[in-house]
């Protein structure tokens, strides 16, 4: 049987930026031919901390048709938007009963988030966030979950709980591998360039659906060295390889065919080429979100469609588990 992988994002922002493109989102894309492949739009986890309605609304379906511009097909894959499938909460109470409070303390991610907000504007759902997420990838059984290494402790979380609800209740759920993904290139901020690409530095940090101009600019601006040989090496030129890597990734070539292409020229027309190749990608895109952001009819049947057969898995498992809790059918 075709292995089953699953990954969600959150929609707290309104455009995906480059590091999400080709740190994990181009892995998405590839995935589809080699996996069944379910990816939803974290609406629910997002929630953990404020969100205006109105914005988060706007940003799960911008989220949504900026999976379909990148090529997530809705005919290979399950796109769904979370909150749209009701058993993510339903299993995720059945896992927080069998989460020790300790465990869910334990969580880095948590530690961090509620240590910058404080006790009082810190939610029970941030807490229990893990708990969502292990239940979002028990409930389809996915064999493999592509994530970034700051989602570890996450994954190592869901193994421990789906293997010790199938210990005591019988085998319920796949236990997953947590497969940090390899491979893909890691962006970092363009004036910060030992940081990875991050929204929260916005001079850095070039976004998929900014102006054309303004990415431009932002290239242009990179933060390099006083150095002049455009040569890779991320630790001693931090920020000329990261615009290797971008242009790299964009340019379809090998950065070593780069460094040679450009000895002897200046960092000025590294800029220019890295500037250009991402302009490349970026303008038909731009196309294709707005193309499906202005036929909202087309895009709720996709993810209805979507939702349908999500539900046919989710219910599945749902209905296993609550057999083999005890629990008297409805
Ligand atoms: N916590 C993940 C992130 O912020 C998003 C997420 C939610 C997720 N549920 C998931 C990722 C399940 C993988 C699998 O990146």
């Amino acid at each position: 049987m075709t292995p089953r992988v699953l990954s969600g994002i959150q929609p707290t922002s309104d455009s995906f930026h480059i590091g999400n493109h080709l740190g994990a989102l181009q892995n998405w894309v590839a995935m589809q031919e080699t996996h069944d492949c379910v990816y939803f739009i974290a609406d629910m986890h997002a929630i953990t901390v404020e969100q205006d309605p109105a914005q988060l609304r706007q940003r799960t379906l911008s989220s949504y048709a900026q999976l379909l511009a990148l090529g997530i097909d809705p005919n290979k894959s399950t796109l769904i938007v979370q909150s749209h499938i009701p058993e993510h909460a339903q299993l995720m109470w059945v896992m927080s009963s069998i989460t020790g409070l300790g465990e869910a303390n334990r969580m880095t991610q948590f530690k961090d988030k509620s240590a910058k907000g404080g006790t009082s504007s810190t939610s029970v759902g941030l807490l229990t966030y893990p708990i969502l997420q292990a239940a979002d990838i028990l409930l389809y059984q996915a064999n493999a979950v592509p994530v970034g290494e700051d989602q570890r402790q996450h994954l190592e979380l869901t193994r421990d709980l789906a293997i010790r609800f199938n210990t005591r209740f019988g085998e319920a759920f796949t236990v997953p591998e947590s497969f940090i993904v390899k491979g893909t290139a890691k962006i970092q901020d363009l004036q910060d360039p030992n940081a990875k690409m991050s929204k929260s530095s916005p001079s850095g940090c070039v976004n998929l659906l900014d102006p054309l101009k303004v990415t431009e600019k932002k290239i242009k601006s990179a933060v390099t060295d006083s150095d002049s040989v455009v040569a890779f090496d991320p630790v001693k030129k931090a920020g000329v390889s990261n615009l290797l890597t971008i242009l790299s990734a964009y340019s379809d070539t090998a950065i070593e065919d780069l460094v040679s292409s450009f000895a002897g020229r200046m960092y000025g027309d590294l800029k220019k080429e890295t500037a250009a190749a991402v302009l490349t990608f970026v303008e038909p895109y731009q196309a294709k979100v707005d193309s499906y952001l202005t036929d909202p009819a087309e895009l709720e049947r996709l993810m209805r469609t979507s939702a349908v057969r999500a539900r046919e898995i989710a219910g599945k498992t749902l209905a296993d588990v609550y057999d083999k809790l005890g629990f008297v059918k409805a």
